[in-house]
């Protein structure tokens, strides 16, 4: 007798999500690190990244490393100039930011918000104009675990009124909602495929400009070094410093190319990027 298959799963998840048919053929070739094909795969997807976020024209470039979401976080939070940190928080996304600074020993406070609640202008603005050490505002966008969207605009503004350096964890918005970091104010955005990007998880992303340079140093953690990460990246053609996730990326493509995420100007941008 024929063995009955279950039905395909719906992941409705935080995370990962349920990936199209298409998404999941891409992964199908195998492909090295170090294929030339493989770079312009990785070029294409910082491409499209910055495309997403409207920053195309602005000075900003995207980077990507093999690990989920909290890696990216890691990989910016751990290479903070000095200065103190101020996370605005109203759920485990935000306090685990705070939490990642002071494992690094970076000085970080954690301005705590109810559950129930969006982080409101109000807090930002009381917390930051008496304090001018605080250099770093950790903005949480979709805080996943208590389900309330931050007013991620306003919030960046008040911070950027007090002259601050804005890094914002949009793991699980990025793609669902529109994002201009320029336009907002957002110094660093860190994100992830594995939600509203529709690809399949291990992949990390930075989006940020003049920071990049900024974060450059020796120190810990080696894989996740932000600059040395964005320097192989930028200055060779999307060469990767160690064995990279080939099969997300492959993902990320099928992603942009056929997925709900991207309006239509983008996906036709990212396949003219294709074609080239
Ligand atoms: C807002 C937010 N930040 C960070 C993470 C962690 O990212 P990952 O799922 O890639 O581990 C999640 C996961 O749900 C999230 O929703």
């Amino acid at each position: 007798m024929a063995k009955r298959q279950n039905p395909p799963r719906i992941l409705l998840t935080p995370g990962p999500v349920t990936t199209s048919a298409r998404v999941k053929q891409s992964m199908l070739e195998d492909l090295g690190t170090w294929d030339r094909d493989y770079l312009a795969l990785t070029e294409h997807g910082r491409h499209c990244l910055l495309a997403l976020a409207a920053s195309l024209e602005a000075p900003y470039t995207a980077v990507l490393f093999a690990g989920s979401g909290p890696s990216a976080g890691e990989s910016v939070i751990s290479r903070l100039p000095p200065g103190q940190l101020a996370v605005f928080a109203n759920g485990t996304h935000g306090e685990r930011m705070a939490d990642i600074g002071r494992i690094h020993k970076i000085p970080a406070t954690l301005v705590r918000q109810r559950d129930s609640q969006p982080v409101e202008v109000g807090m930002v603005r009381d917390a930051l104009a008496p304090e001018p050490g605080i250099r770093y505002v950790g903005l949480v966008h979709g805080e996943t675990t208590t389900g309330l969207l931050n007013p991620l605009h306003e919030l960046a503004q008040a911070a950027k009124h007090e002259d601050r350096i804005v890094l914002v964890d949009a793991v699980s918005s990025f793609g669902g909602y529109p994002l201009p970091v320029g336009d907002w104010g957002i110094d660093v955005l860190m994100t992830a495929t594995n939600k509203c990007l529709q690809g399949v998880p291990e992949l990390g992303i930075v989006v940020a400009e003049k920071f990049m340079r900024s974060a450059e140093g020796q120190g810990r953690p080696l894989s996740l070094r932000l600059h040395n990460q964005w320097r192989t990246m930028n200055d060779r053609g999307g060469k990767w410093r160690y064995t990279s996730p080939t099969q997300s990326v492959q993902a990320l493509k099928a992603a942009f190319l056929r997925a709900t995420i991207a309006t239509a100007p983008i996906k036709r941008r990212c396949r003219r990027r294709c074609a080239a």
